[in-house]
C-alpha cells in the first residue's frame, strides 16, 4: 500500500550506529529505526541469543509457558515499580491495552462508567483506533472518524487539565512525559506532578506513554522517574527488544488485576524470540549502557548547543539523554534531506524539528562525526538573520 515515503537506498549491513547500503556507502544512524535499535546493528550478543533461540522454539502462543516472559516481566516491574505486565508486538497495541485497562477499571469502579480520555496537544500514541483517538494531529485522525471521545489540553496547562477532568470525568489521562512525534517536547515537572495529584484526587487512571522516551533513552529507565511521579499504567515499546517487535503495558499494584482471564490477549506477543532479545537489552542496560546514554547524550546536547550559538538558523535544542531535537527557524525537511545526502540519518518531526535518537551504543566518535556533519550542512543554509532580511525585503 502507498503508506510510506521511503528513501531510495537499500540497506544491507550494519555495525553499531553505522549502516551500509547496497553500493557499499556507509551512513551514520542517528535515528535507530525511529528510536528503536538500542543496541545498534550487528550486535554480537543479541545475534548469539537469537540464533540460539531460533534453533529451539520461535513461537508458542500464550497458551503455554517458556522461561522468558516471566523473567522480562519481573525485570520490567523491578525497573519501573509496576506490579504486572501485558506484552504486545508494538507501541500502539500496548496503548490499546492501557486504554482497555482504564475502561475496564472504571467499569468496575465508577457509576456512571467513565469512558472518555484526556490527552495533551501534540501527543502521538499510535495508529490503531483507540491509540489514534488520542493522537493529536488531525491529519492522522480525520479520515478515520468517528473515534473515541478525547479532550486535549494545551502543553503544561495545569488549569486546563483540572478543568477537563472536572467537566469530562474521563477514565484516564494519558500523555508522553517527553513528546516524540510532537517535536521532542518535554512536559514540565510541575505539569507531570500536578497530573498525578489530580488523577489521584479524582479517581482517574494516569497513563504514561513512554513508548519513545522510555527504556533508558533519557538516562533513567522511565523519563517520568526524573520527576518522582509514578503513573498507574506505563506503556513501553520501541527499544525494549532491541529491534524485534515488542511492547509492554505495565500496571501498578492497584490495577494489576483489572483484566479477568480472556478479557485481553495476543497470539504472538511475549514470544520466546522477542523475550530473549528483551533480556539481552535489559542485561546490557544493567551492565552500564545507561552510562553511555548519559555521557553521549551530554556530548550530543552540548555539541548541538554550540552549533545553535554559532548558527542563528537554530532556534532551540531540546530533549534529554539520547532523545534530542534541533528546532530550526523554518521547516527542517530540507535540512534532514541534506544531512541524509551527507551520510547522517535523522528525521524531521513536527515540521521544524530534527529528531536525533541514536542507538544507545553510539560512540564518542559517532557523535563527534554526526556533530561535524550537522554543522557543515547547516552552515550551507541561509541563516536566520538573512532569512529575516530576505522576508523583510519581499
Ligand atoms: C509515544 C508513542 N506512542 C506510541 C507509538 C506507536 O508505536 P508503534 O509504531 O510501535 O505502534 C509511538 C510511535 O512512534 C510513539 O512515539
Amino acid at each position: 500500500m502507498k503508506t510510506y515515503a521511503r528513501a531510495d537506498e537499500v540497506f544491507v549491513d550494519g555495525h553499531g550506529a553505522r549502516l551500509t547500503d547496497s553500493t557499499g556507502r556507509e551512513f551514520l544512524d542517528m535515528l535507530a529505526g525511529i528510536a528503536v535499535s538500542a543496541l545498534g546493528h550487528g550486535h554480537a550478543n543479541l545475534a548469539a541469543n537469537l540464533r540460539d533461540q531460533v534453533g529451539k522454539i520461535v513461537h508458542l502462543s500464550n497458551l503455554f509457558r517458556h522461561p522468558y516472559t516471566e523473567q522480562v516481566a519481573t525485570r520490567l516491574c523491578a525497573q519501573t515499580g509496576m506490579a504486572a505486565a501485558f506484552f504486545t508486538n508494538s507501541g500502539t497495541e500496548a496503548m490499546e491495552c492501557a486504554l482497555k485497562l482504564a475502561r475496564k477499571a472504571m467499569h468496575v469502579r465508577s457509576t456512571p462508567h467513565k469512558t472518555s480520555f484526556v490527552a495533551v496537544e501534540g501527543g502521538f500514541h499510535g495508529r490503531t483506533m483507540g491509540a489514534l483517538s488520542l493522537t493529536y494531529s488531525e491529519k492522522y485522525r480525520k479520515p478515520f472518524a468517528p473515534l473515541m471521545d478525547v479532550t486535549w489540553v494545551p502543553h503544561d496547562d495545569i488549569a486546563a487539565l483540572e478543568r477537563a477532568i472536572a467537566e469530562k470525568q474521563p477514565a484516564a489521562v494519558c500523555y508522553e512525559p517527553i513528546q516524540g512525534e510532537g517535536g521532542i517536547r518535554p512536559l514540565s515537572d510541575a505539569f507531570i506532578r500536578a497530573s498525578r495529584e489530580i488523577c489521584t484526587r479524582t479517581g482517574t487512571v494516569l497513563i504514561h506513554d513512554e513508548v519513545q522516551c522510555g527504556c533508558g533513552r533519557t538516562g533513567t529507565f522511565l523519563a517520568g522517574q526524573q520527576t518522582g511521579v509514578s503513573p498507574d499504567v506505563v506503556v513501553l515499546a520501541k527499544p525494549i527488544a532491541a529491534g524485534l517487535p515488542m511492547g509492554a503495558c505495565l500496571a501498578s499494584a492497584a490495577f494489576a488485576d483489572t483484566f479477568e482471564k480472556g478479557e485481553h490477549g495476543s497470539t504472538f506477543a511475549g514470544g520466546p524470540l522477542a523475550c530473549r532479545a528483551a533480556l539481552v537489552f535489559l542485561d546490557e542496560l544493567e551492565r552500564g549502557l545507561l552510562d553511555n546514554v548519559k555521557a553521549r547524550g551530554e556530548q550530543l546536547k552540548s555539541g548541538l548547543e554550540a552549533i545553535a550559538k554559532d548558527l542563528p538558523i537554530v532556534r532551540e535544542v531540546r530533549g534529554k539523554g539520547l532523545m534530542l531535537g534541533l528546532r530550526l527557524w523554518h521547516s527542517a525537511t530540507e535540512f534532514q534531506k541534506a544531512l541524509y545526502k551527507a551520510g547522517v540519518i535523522t528525521n524531521c518531526t513536527s515540521g521544524d524539528v530534527i529528531r536525533i535518537v541514536p542507538p544507545f551504543v553510539v560512540t564518542m566518535q559517532d557523535v563527534a562525526d554526526a556533530l561535524r556533519t550537522m554543522r557543515v550542512v547547516l552552515a550551507q543554509f541561509p541563516q536566520q538573520q538573512e532569512l529575516a532580511t530576505a522576508s523583510a525585503k519581499s
